[in-house]
């Protein structure tokens, strides 16, 4: 179906939880893109963070993540069996260990934290030189790339998020609850809205979509027409 050869940037951003990351790799699946999760970096950081003593009983300290950010080297190796790349830091796999309700209650500081977003931003843009990519976060349309040619901003109703979350959690046999997860999508939401640097802002040339009632397959019949309506120029 899609022959051109002209290869764009799609950035996808929003809320937290709302499957982002499983639209953007199913979008870099079927195109034969490069699917980058930025908030996997951020989460890396924040795990880096707890593992060296930067935060301790849930307070980040900012300059100790800061002094952490250059003994660092974060990469991502492609992962046949998963379709998508895996996250590296220093060369140890830690993909497995980022998605804890202990990292996520952590990474909106991190995430806040000016020299932390330069050092990302950066090597998300040089990811994205060679184009071919769908990266997903809540900053790629306004600050990392901004002149994306197809920009998608992704909400759903917090209840539903909040239950994915969940679901997603207890599947790999973490022992939450839906208010826990609940509280968390929240507060992540009004830090990611409300911090100074890079705030989670749709841009004026995203096209919103409210997935809340939509299947997987719902959205990539979506995303098709808005990808081509772009390639059509
Ligand atoms: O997408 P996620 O929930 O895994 O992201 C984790 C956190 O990282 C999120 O709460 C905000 C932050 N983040 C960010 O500030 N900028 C991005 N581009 C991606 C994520």
């Amino acid at each position: 179906m899609y022959t051109d050869k002209r290869k764009i940037i799609i950035a996808v951003d929003g809320f937290s939880s709302c499957g982002k990351s499983t639209f953007a790799k199913a979008i870099a699946a079927e195109l034969g893109y490069i699917f980058i999760d930025t908030g996997a970096m951020y989460r890396a950081v924040t795990l880096y963070a707890l593992e060296h003593g930067a935060i301790r009983s849930g307070i980040v300290d900012e300059e100790a993540v800061v002094a952490l950010l250059g003994d660092m080297d974060i990469d991502f190796r492609f992962n046949p069996e998963r379709g998508a790349s895996d996250i590296y830091v220093n060369g140890d796999l830690v993909e497995g260990k980022i998605r804890t309700i202990e990292v996520s209650n952590c990474v909106s500081p991190v995430s806040s934290i000016r020299q932390v977003r330069g050092k990302l931003v950066a090597m998300q843009q040089a990811m994205g030189r060679k184009r071919g990519v769908v990266m997903d976060g809540r900053d790629i349309g306004t600050v990392v790339f901004p002149d994306a040619e197809l920009k998608i901003f992704m909400t759903a109703d917090p209840k539903v998020r909040a239950q994915r979350r969940y679901d997603e959690l207890r599947a790999k046999g973490d022992d939450v609850s839906l208010e826990e997860i609940e509280a968390n999508v929240l507060s992540r939401d009004r830090a990611d809205m409300t911090r100074a640097i890079s705030p989670l802002r749709q841009a004026e040339d995203a096209i919103v979509l409210d997935n809340s009632h939509m299947t997987v397959a719902e959205q990539m019949q979506w995303f098709r027409e808005r990808f081509d309506e772009v390639m059509r120029g």
